[in-house]
């Protein structure tokens, strides 16, 4: 059973699997994504319902690129869709939404559908979800330390004054950004143990749960029973 108690603050997730999902039923990758995106539509929901303050979604990553055009270009239009069906049931359900990494150079429809789900659900009080896009946790911390280079530059610090609190701050989730802190639990899905440029930085003291699962069959019930595994571990910091 799950804890409503000890639900933790913030959940990140690799969505992994929708190419071998969709191999498995000789379909085309994308309709694997197609599903993908709506088994993560129902994780969004149940996670918002049980109290979870932040979702993290591995949407893209900086690696992505290396794919066809075919499939990146796919990918982008399915978060037009998303956004074009979704919106209203999030902004309803009091979900902020934001976005981590750098998405500027994304096809325009895209871009004008996530600053639309932006901007529409920005004073939205319910669960926080945040997608990764063109996100890679080297270039997140690539791109704090230029912003607190530039600080020292400018005379406003020393470089004895940079502090772990503040390269937190200065990434895609901290403070001067989506203030999402670091997750507790990260799950992936299909059977892949490894990080893969997700949130290195954030991830030092999260609990790991990986199941088999491929992406598009990972239901809610799952994802409660990650949880439930994750408020079985002992997170003991370093301490004793
Ligand atoms: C990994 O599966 C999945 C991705 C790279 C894309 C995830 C994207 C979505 C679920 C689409 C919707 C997102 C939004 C925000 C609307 P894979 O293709 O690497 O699977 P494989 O390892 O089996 O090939």
């Amino acid at each position: 059973m799950l804890d409503m108690e000890r639900i933790p603050t913030h959940v990140a997730v690799v969505m992994d699997g929708n190419g071998r999902w969709a191999d498995k039923r000789r379909m085309p990758k994308m309709a694997g994504h197609n599903a993908g995106m709506k088994a993560m539509k129902e994780i969004v929901k149940r996670a918002s319902s049980i109290g979870i303050r932040h979702l993290t979604v591995y949407a893209f990553s900086t690696e992505n690129w290396k794919r066809s055009t075919e499939e990146i270009g796919g990918i982008f239009k399915l978060i037009v869709v998303y956004v074009d069906n979704e919106l209203k049931e999030l902004h309803a359900n009091n979900v902020r939404v934001k976005i981590l990494g750098d998405y500027s150079m994304l096809p325009a429809d895209s871009v004008d559908r996530i600053n639309k789900a932006i901007d529409m659900t920005k004073n939205n009080t319910g669960m926080q979800f945040n997608i990764a896009l063109n996100y890679g946790g080297r270039d997140d911390i690539r791109r704090a330390t230029a912003d607190i280079a530039r600080l020292v530059q400018a005379g406003e610090i020393k470089p004895e004054d940079i502090t772990e609190d503040m390269i937190g701050d200065y990434l895609w989730t901290g403070k001067m950004h989506a203030d999402c802190g670091d997750p507790e639990l990260i799950i992936r899905t299909s059977g892949e143990m490894r990080l893969s440029n997700y949130l290195l930085w954030q991830s030092a003291y999260s609990e790991f749960v990986f199941t088999d699962v491929l992406w598009p069959d990972f239901t809610p019930e799952r994802f409660e029973e990650a949880i439930e595994e994750y408020q079985g571990r002992n997170r003991r910091f370093g301490g004793r």
